[in-house]
């Protein structure tokens, strides 16, 4: 039983820094307003959402099962308060510390409706710190960080997220990106025919970030945006 906690624990780990990693890229991507690898701009949020779901829920499975696992000799306190561990305080620390920004980022996520905007979009970038936090919390306390997978995946991870953020960077990412369009009040290429149904189009025609998806999404203007 203890094993079957250990790998599961491990197992969930890795899986919720991949989903964090697809999470940071759709995020950056999204904010293109391309389509990305044949998916319009609304599905590009949805999956970026979707993802940032499913890696809380690997997330929760990972502390859980390790806070079970006699091993690993975490408390509760240990999973909130960072650097608190009695077994690498450090290294597991640095996992409490990606967990609550996670945990920031989902609630103010949450609560997107009621925060300003402006303010939102800077809580928001905490996922830039919330990632490499977990990614060198997952090689210093992970006891796969000694096998050949975990640095390739690692290395993977690294590679995909550091291209994103070069990308965002980079002029070509304004400049036929449409955001700086739409700021101009052009319509988005994958409004312009091929892209989705007149529905979908219309929602996002009133939409600047892709996070502004599902029930809780504020709806901006067109005038809003601009003066923002
Ligand atoms: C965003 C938050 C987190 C992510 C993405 C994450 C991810 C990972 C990864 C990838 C590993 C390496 C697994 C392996 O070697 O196969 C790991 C190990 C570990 N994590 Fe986390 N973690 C997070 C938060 C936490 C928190 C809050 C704690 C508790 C303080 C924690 C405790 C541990 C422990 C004890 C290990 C070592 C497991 C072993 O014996 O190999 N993690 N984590």
């Amino acid at each position: 039983m203890t094993d079957a906690l250990w790998y599961l624990g491990r197992g969930s780990g890795v899986v919720s820094l991949v989903l964090l990693t697809v999470v940071v890229v759709l995020g950056i991507a999204g904010r293109s307003g391309r389509s990305i690898a044949g998916l319009p701009r609304f599905a590009v949020a949805a999956v970026h959402r979707a993802a940032s779901l499913l890696s809380v829920v690997f997330l929760a499975i990972h502390v859980l099962t390790l806070l079970f696992d006699p091993y690993a000799q975490l408390d509760v306190l240990a999973l909130v308060v960072p650097f608190t561990a009695e077994a690498q305080p450090f290294w597991y620390g640095l996992g409490a510390v990606a967990f609550d920004l996670v945990a920031a980022l989902v609630v103010t996520s949450l609560l997107r409706h009621r925060i300003p905007p402006g303010i939102w979009k800077r809580l928001h970038l905490t996922a830039y710190l919330a990632w490499p936090v977990a990614l060198a919390h997952g090689l210093g306390s992970g006891t796969d960080a000694g096998s050949a997978w975990m640095p390739v995946l690692t290395g993977l991870c690294v590679a995909a997220v550091a291209g994103a953020v070069a990308w965002r960077f980079s002029p070509r990412f304004a400049e036929s990106g449409s955001v700086a369009e739409r700021r101009a009040g052009a319509l988005p290429p994958d409004l312009a025919g091929s892209g989705p149904t007149p529905q979908a189009a219309h929602v996002l025609r009133g939409r600047e970030n892709p996070c502004d998806v599902g029930p809780g999404a504020r709806r901006t203007t067109t005038a809003e945006r601009a003066a923002r």
